[in-house]
């Protein structure tokens, strides 16, 4: 096996590279003067089962195009099967046609690796569990669920588990909600959201009753920190002992920090799927947990031919 990253991911495959005890393969990424992106892989990759790691994450286009040149290097250099890892991927949030004349971009995206000559895809919390059939290719997609479950469960002690709410800050993470409420036998709660603009959102109305409860949101990815904040806001509005937050993939552009330094949230967990800025670093609210060890996992079990559905039982 080898495993390669490029460099939207570089922290992420570090990290995965300890957890599976295999070095990084020396990879070359370089932009021509005019921008455009050049690749030379450094070993022979001949024959090899080769795990790539990208997410595309800002900017986008950058790093998908990059992803895609680094499969096409290794198509070229024979490489016998090349798995896109993608922790995040982004375009995600088209997955269909939200008006006449738009696009569907979360497949146009699967369409281009696919193209370049990814074998399978192995990626994180996809915005829409059926973004997996866009692929024609063996594609694992992999749950957060057991690292923020295990992070929970050290921040509040057992005795405070029946005080937890967990709260979907709307009515599309519903079942991802659930399925983590189920593991602390805990309610739930759901927010009902409405965008009235793209990154603009309004609460509506709480479903559930959250009156001294310390609430839970759980979402796949924070962006503008608009959906959050406001929920947050309305939970403490009606009566929540406190709010915080669990999102798997911190997008975190524009306003966002700013709006979660300043807004009643207590914490904001993510994962490092995104690699983050200072800024982010810095913030005091916001607190990074890895995925590195469940990523490495599922790695070792696809060189391995095991279970990948075994690690969520
Ligand atoms: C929407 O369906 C997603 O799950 C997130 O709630 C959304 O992308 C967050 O965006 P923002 O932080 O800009 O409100």
């Amino acid at each position: 096996m080898k495993l390669l990253s490029g460099t939207a991911s570089d922290e992420l495959a570090k990290s995965i590279a300890d957890v599976l005890d295999v070095p990084l393969t020396n990879v070359n990424i370089e932009r021509f003067l005019d921008q455009e992106i050049f690749v030379r892989i450094n070993e022979n990759v001949r024959g090899e089962d080769i795990f790539l790691v990208q997410s595309t994450a800002a900017p986008a286009n950058d790093h998908l195009m990059e992803l895609l040149i680094i499969i096409d290097a290794l198509v070229r250099a024979s490489a016998d099967r090349i798995t896109a890892v993608i922790p995040y991927y982004g375009y995600a949030r088209q997955d269909r046609k939200t008006g006449g004349r738009t696009p569907i971009s979360a497949k146009l995206v699967a369409n281009l690796i696919q193209r370049a000559g990814a074998n399978r895809v192995l990626t994180l919390d996809l915005h829409a569990g059926q973004i997996q059939g866009f692929f024609d290719i063996p594609t694992d997609n992999l749950f957060g669920q057991p690292v923020f479950e295990a992070d929970i469960k050290g921040e509040y002690p057992r005795k405070e588990h029946k005080n937890l709410m967990f709260v979907s800050p709307d009515t599309g993470g519903v079942v991802r909600t659930r399925a983590l409420a189920k593991r602390f036998e805990a309610d739930i709660a759901i927010v009902d959201k409405r965008r009235p603009k793209a990154g603009e959102s309004e609460v509506m109305n709480i479903i559930g009753e959250i009156e001294g409860r310390s609430c839970i949101l759980l979402d796949d990815i924070i962006d503008s920190g608009g959906t959050l904040c406001n929920a947050a806001a309305a939970l403490k509005d009606q009566g929540a002992k406190d709010v915080s937050a669990y999102i798997t993939h911190g997008v975190l552009s524009g306003p966002a920090v700013e709006r979660i330094t300043n807004s009643v949230l207590k914490e904001v967990v993510i994962t490092d799927t995104i690699a983050q800025p200072e800024a982010v670093k810095k913030c005091p609210k916001i607190r990074e947990v890895s995925v590195a060890t469940l990523i490495g996992e599922a790695i070792r079990r696809i060189a391995n031919d095991e279970s990948v559905s075994k690690l969520f039982d």
